[in-house]
């Protein structure tokens, strides 16, 4: 069973490059079942059900969320009536929405969950451990391997989460960071684990928000608007590999699309199919038809 994470999806950018190149994806790779963390969807700040639906459209199979969940105030009383779509479990007892969801793909049942750190994370969240034991004691039953979306700020305890639920789920990846790692890697009892799947969106940003406003609040100290970035989008995440027979992960590889840039050439290429990607969308804009615009 091959399993295909997305790190955080951040606003229209993010949805765009998922819609034009998730079926591709899904096609090179024999991707059985897709996940994503949607937490940042709408314009960086949580997701409504609208979005929730383009997601799932674009090919996305089950949605994990995080500490913008409540972002979009119409999102409270929508929560309850998407399927396969989970917050995180350790929310305290009265939040809306469902604590876990199952995807069956011939056979297989996969079940997956989202936790929220503690440390450095400002919204309330009952200890992730405890919500883990909690959670596996209805999910392990019930299907055939787990998947854990644990969205936290420090690689410390994303980490002890991996020592904590090694040899009783398949895989865990991190988000919240929208920086993806280079440490996935095989657990000893065979946990899959990345500390962060990074960010799909605008790369042209500082974690998908406008990077001038972010630098000058750095550097004096006052507040900005924290605006949506626009260019160089990019898609984040893992794939993974869950045997069929023994429910254990075989292998975890990070994906990125386009690669980052790391030398001068490709730098260079990446600059100019960026600016003829600008131009092509300023053409488009300039000859449509205004009632064509969203
Ligand atoms: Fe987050
Ligand atoms: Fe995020």
């Amino acid at each position: 069973m091959r399993l295909f994470f997305i790190g955080d999806i951040v606003g229209k950018p993010g949805r765009k490059i998922l819609a034009d190149k998730l079926p591709e994806i899904r096609a090179e790779f024999g991707v059985d079942i897709v996940v994503a963390n949607g937490e940042n969807a709408a314009g960086g700040n949580g997701i409504s059900r609208k979005m929730a639906e383009e997601i799932f459209r674009a090919g996305v199979d089950a949605i994990t969320l995080g500490d913008h969940i409540w972002d979009q105030r119409c999102f409270e009383s929508e929560i309850s009536l998407i399927e396969n779509l989970c917050r995180p479990a350790n929310l305290p007892a009265g939040n809306p929405g469902r604590e876990y969801v199952v995807v069956e793909r011939e056979g297989f049942k996969l079940g997956i969950f989202n936790l929220l750190g503690q440390t450095l994370t400002k919204t309330k969240a009952d200890c992730p451990f405890a919500a883990a034991d909690r959670i596996l004691a209805s999910l392990v039953p019930e299907c055939d391997a787990v998947f854990l979306d644990f969205h936290a700020e420090t690689t410390s305890e994303k980490v002890s989460m991996a020592w904590h639920l090694d040899g009783r789920i398949a895989a865990l990846v991190g988000t919240h960071t929208h920086i993806p790692t280079n440490d996935a890697r095989l657990f000893p009892k065979g946990l899959a684990f990345m500390s962060d799947a990074g960010m799909t969106g605008p790369w042209n940003s500082c974690l998908g928000r406008n990077w001038e406003n972010i630098l000058k609040k750095f550097v004096d100290g006052r507040p900005r608007a924290f605006t949506m970035a626009e260019g160089d989008n990019r898609i984040c995440g893992c794939m993974i590999e869950i045997d069929n027979i023994s429910k254990r992960a075989v292998s975890i590889e990070p994906y990125v699309w386009p690669q980052f840039p790391n030398t001068l050439s490709a730098l260079e290429k990446s600059l100019a199919e960026e600016e003829s990607m600008r131009k092509a969308e300023a053409e488009k804009l300039a000859s449509a038809d205004i009632n064509d615009i969203d």
